[in-house]
C-alpha cells in the first residue's frame, strides 16, 4: 500500500515537473520582443551585458573574449507530430563598435544551440561557439548565422571580413555572401560594412514547409529589402534538436571590437514582431565625436551669421558714435550756447544732402537746415580746414562775433567743430544772395527802391562792424554774393570775419584768394593788409554793383572799356553822363537824386588811395542825405584810380588770382593792358 502510494505520489509530483517543465518551454507559436534589453529575459554569460540604457553588449573591446547571450527558455522547434522544424522567424539590430576604423572583430552569431552554455567554446576565430575540436561536428547540432569581420582562409575560407554566413555545426560556412543589400529587384545593391559602428538590421526566416532559409540586411533606415541577401535550402531537422535555445555569441581576439545587440523580436510558426526603431536605445558613438549636420553645419552658419549681425552692429555703433562725436576741448567750455551737436546738425539737413545744398561759396557749401528740436530754420555753412592750428583763436572770434547783432547782418547761431571740418550756422535768409537778382535777369527782378535799401543796409552794418563794436571787425570779402536777403528783402551782410581764417592758412588751397578780383583795392595787393578802408573800397564796388547791375570786372563784357565797370563808370561821370551807367533793367524808373548819390559815391569808395575814401560813418551819412557829398574830391579820383588800376593790373601776380569763379582774370587782365590801353 504505502510503495503504491509512494509510486503514486512520485508519478503526481513526475506529472507536476513535467507540467511545469512544458510550462518552461514556450508553446508552438511563442515569441518575443524587445526593443531594448531591459529586464529582458536573457541569460548572460562571458563579457555579455546589459547596459544601463538597454543595450546588450556581448563584448567589449578587450581582446581575446566572450559574449553569450540567450532567450532564458527554450524553444520547442519541432512538430512534434512530424518531427519537423516548425517555420521561425527572426529580426534583430546589432551594431559593431571596432577597435580601430577599419580593424576589430571577430564578429557576431546568432545561434540556435541545444545547451545555453556552448561548454569549451574559444573567442577569436571561433565566435564563441566552437572549439578545435568539436569544430564541424555533426554532434554539436548548432545552427548559426554568422556576421564575421575577419577573414579567415586557411581554417573556414572565409570569402572577405566583412561577410554573411550560414552555420551549420562548424565555422566552415555552407553558404555566405558579402554584407549587402538589394536596393531593387533588378540585381542592384549596397554594399554593406558590418563594423561601420551603424545599427544594421537583420531578418531569419526559416520555413518549415518549403525548408528555405532567407537571411536579409539593412541599414535600419531603411526598409527590409524584398530581395534576401542568403536564400538557402536547408533541412533544419536535421541539424536541431527538439528543445533550442536562441541567442547570439561573440568573440574578439587579438583584434577587438564592441559588439552590441540593440533589439531583438523572435517568434515560432510566424513572422517575427517588428522592431521600433525609434524605442530601440542608441548605440555608442564611434571615434571622434560624430555631430549632426546642424552641428557641423548649421551652428557654424548660425554662428557665423550672429557673429556678422553682431559686428556689423557694433561697427554700426562705433561709426555712429564717430560720425557724431564731439571734439570738444578744454577752450571750448566757454561757448557752450554757441556750440552745437554735429548730430543735430546732421539731422537738421538730412545728412547734408545735395537737394539741401543752397550754394557753394567761396568757403564751403552751404546747406539749408532745420534744427530738430527748436525746429529753427538755419543755413549751415560747412569750412573744411586741414589744421588746427589758429583754430581755436579763430573759433573764439567766430563765438564773439556772435555775440554782434544788426539787423543787416546775418545772425551767427553758433558752430560746430569737426575733424577737418567747421560748421558754422546762421539765420537762414529764405530770398537768397542779392548777386541772383541783379546778374542774368532780363528784366528788374529788384527796383530801384528796394535796392536804395538794401544798399543803406549794407553801408549800416559795416559801419557796425566796423564802429560800433567794441572792436574793429574788418568784413575783408563785401559783395552782392555775400549779401543775403530775408524774407522782407533786407539786406543782411554775410560771411564777416571769415576771411581770417584763410589769411591764417587753414586753407591751403585757397590761402591767397578770399576777396573776389574787383573787389580787391589796389593797397591789399601791395600789402595784404586789410583795413576797414579796404571793405570801403569793395563796398564801392558793390554800390556801382547794384546801381548797374553789372560785375565789378566782366570778362565778356561788349567792349574795352566796359570790362573794368568803375573806369566805366568813371569815364562817363567824367563826360557828365553818369546816369547812362544806370542798369538798364530799371528803365528811368528811379530816383535820379539817390542814383546820382549812389553812383558818385560807389567811384569816391573806389578810390584808389585809402585816406581818400570815405569812413563808413561818412558814407552811412551820405545814403541818408545828411551830408552832401562833395563832388570835389572825385576829380583826384579820376587820376588816381586809372594809376590805381594799373598798379593792379601790373602788380597781380596770376597765382593770386584763383577764384573759381574768375580763373580766367590773370588773362583778361593782362589782355586788358595790350587791347584796353
Ligand atoms: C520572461 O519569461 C516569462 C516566462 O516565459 C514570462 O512570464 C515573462 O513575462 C517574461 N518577461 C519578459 C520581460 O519578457
Ligand atoms: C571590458 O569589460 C571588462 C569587465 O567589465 C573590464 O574589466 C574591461 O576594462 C573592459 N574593457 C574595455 C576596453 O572597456
Ligand atoms: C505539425 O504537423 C502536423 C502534421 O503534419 C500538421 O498538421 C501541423 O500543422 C504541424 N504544426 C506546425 C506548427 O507546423
Ligand atoms: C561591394 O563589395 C564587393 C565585394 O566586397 C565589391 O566587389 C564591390 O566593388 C563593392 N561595391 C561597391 C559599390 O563598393
Ligand atoms: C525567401 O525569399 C524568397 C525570395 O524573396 C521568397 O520567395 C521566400 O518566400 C522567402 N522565404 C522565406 C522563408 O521567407
Ligand atoms: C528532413 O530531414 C528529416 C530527418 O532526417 C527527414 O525525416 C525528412 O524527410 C527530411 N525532409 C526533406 C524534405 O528532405
Amino acid at each position: 500500500m504505502m510503495f503504491v502510494k509512494l509510486e503514486l505520489l512520485l508519478l503526481l509530483l513526475c506529472s507536476f515537473l513535467l507540467l511545469f517543465m512544458s510550462c518552461m518551454v514556450a508553446s508552438e507559436d511563442a515569441g518575443f520582443i524587445y526593443n531594448g534589453f531591459q529586464g529582458a529575459n536573457v541569460s548572460l554569460d562571458g563579457m555579455a551585458q546589459i547596459t544601463p540604457n538597454g543595450l546588450l553588449m556581448l563584448t567589449n573591446q578587450s581582446i581575446r573574449q566572450i559574449g553569450h547571450a540567450f532567450y532564458s527558455y527554450p524553444f520547442q522547434f519541432k512538430n512534434q507530430s512530424d518531427g519537423n522544424v516548425i517555420t521561425f522567424s527572426t529580426t534583430f539590430v546589432f551594431g559593431i563598435l571596432p577597435e580601430f576604423q577599419s580593424l576589430g572583430g571577430h564578429g557576431i552569431a546568432f545561434v540556435i544551440t541545444p545547451t545555453r552554455a556552448l561548454p569549451g567554446a574559444l573567442p577569436a576565430q571561433y565566435l564563441g561557439l566552437f572549439n578545435e575540436f568539436n569544430n564541424g561536428k555533426q554532434s554539436n547540432h548548432v545552427f548559426a548565422v554568422e556576421f564575421d569581420t575577419i577573414m579567415n582562409t586557411g581554417d573556414f575560407s572565409d570569402i572577405n571580413n566583412n561577410h554573411v554566413g550560414i552555420d551549420i555545426n562548424g565555422l566552415m560556412s555552407i553558404h555566405a555572401a558579402p554584407a549587402s543589400y538589394a536596393t531593387d529587384h533588378s540585381g542592384g545593391v549596397n554594399n554593406l560594412t558590418l563594423m561601420s559602428g551603424k545599427p544594421i538590421q537583420v531578418w531569419v526566416e526559416y520555413s518549415g514547409l518549403n525548408k528555405q532559409l532567407n537571411v536579409t540586411l539593412a541599414p535600419i533606415d531603411v526598409t527590409k529589402p524584398d530581395i534576401p541577401l542568403l536564400s538557402y535550402y536547408l533541412n533544419l531537422s536535421q541539424v536541431v534538436e527538439d528543445l533550442m535555445y536562441i541567442g547570439f555569441s561573440s568573440s574578439t581576439g587579438a583584434f577587438s571590437a564592441s559588439h552590441y545587440v540593440l533589439g531583438w523580436s523572435f517568434k515560432m510558426n510566424g513572422p517575427a514582431k517588428e522592431l521600433s526603431i525609434s524605442q530601440l536605445p542608441k548605440l555608442p558613438r564611434i571615434g571622434p565625436k560624430e555631430h549632426s549636420k546642424f552641428l557641423t553645419v548649421g551652428l557654424p552658419i548660425i554662428g557665423l551669421v550672429l557673429a556678422f549681425i553682431v559686428i556689423s552692429i557694433v561697427l554700426f555703433i562705433v561709426r555712429r558714435k564717430r560720425k557724431f562725436a564731439e571734439l570738444l576741448e578744454d577752450w571750448e567750455l566757454n561757448y557752450g550756447p554757441h556750440r552745437f551737436k554735429y548730430k543735430d546738425l546732421y539731422i537738421a539737413t538730412n545728412g547734408f544732402r545735395e537737394n539741401e545744398l543752397l550754394g557753394i561759396g567761396g568757403f564751403g557749401r552751404v546747406y539749408r537746415g532745420v534744427l530738430p528740436t527748436s525746429k529753427i530754420e538755419v543755413a549751415v555753412k560747412r569750412v573744411s580746414h586741414k589744421s588746427r592750428q589758429g583754430l581755436r583763436e579763430f573759433v573764439a572770434e567766430i563765438v564773439s562775433m556772435g555775440r554782434l547783432r544788426h539787423r543787416n547782418l546775418v545772425q551767427l547761431l553758433g558752430y560746430c567743430r569737426r575733424k577737418g571740418q567747421l560748421l558754422l550756422v546762421y539765420d537762414y535768409m529764405p530770398n537768397g544772395s542779392l548777386d541772383k537778382f541783379l546778374f542774368n535777369q532780363s528784366k528788374a527782378t529788384l527796383n530801384w527802391g528796394q535796392r536804395f535799401h538794401v544798399i543803406k543796409g549794407v553801408a549800416s552794418g559795416l559801419f557796425y562792424l566796423h564802429e560800433g563794436w567794441e572792436q574793429v571787425v574788418v568784413h575783408r570779402d563785401v559783395k552782392s554774393s555775400n549779401v543775403l536777403l530775408d524774407n522782407e528783402f533786407n539786406a543782411r551782410l554775410g560771411d564777416f570775419g571769415l576771411a581770417r581764417l584763410y589769411n591764417r592758412g587753414m586753407h591751403p588751397k585757397t590761402t591767397h584768394v578770399v576777396r573776389t578780383l574787383g573787389y580787391i583795392p589796389p593797397e591789399i595787393t601791395r600789402s595784404s593788409k586789410a583795413s576797414p578802408s579796404s571793405d570801403v573800397f569793395s563796398f564801392g564796388a558793390f554800390m556801382l554793383e547794384v546801381a548797374c547791375g553789372r560785375r565789378p570786372i566782366d570778362p565778356q563784357a561788349s567792349s574795352a572799356e566796359k570790362i573794368i565797370l568803375v573806369d566805366w563808370v568813371l569815364s562817363y561821370w567824367t563826360r557828365g553822363k553818369i546816369l547812362e551807367t544806370v542798369d538798364p533793367n530799371l528803365g528811368s524808373d528811379y530816383v535820379a537824386e539817390e542814383m546820382d548819390l549812389v553812383l558818385k559815391l560807389g567811384l569816391l569808395c573806389s578810390h584808389s588811395i585809402p585816406t581818400a575814401r570815405p569812413t563808413m560813418r561818412q558814407v552811412v551819412r551820405f545814403l541818408a542825405g545828411d551830408v552832401p557829398l562833395p563832388e570835389s574830391s572825385l576829380h583826384g579820383q579820376a587820376f588816381a584810380h586809372g594809376k590805381g588800376t594799373e598798379v593792379f593790373a601790373t602788380s597781380h601776380p596770376s597765382s593770386s588770382l584763383g577764384n573759381t569763379s574768375t580763373t580766367q582774370l590773370p588773362l583778361v587782365a593782362d589782355s586788358l593792358l595790350s587791347t584796353g590801353r
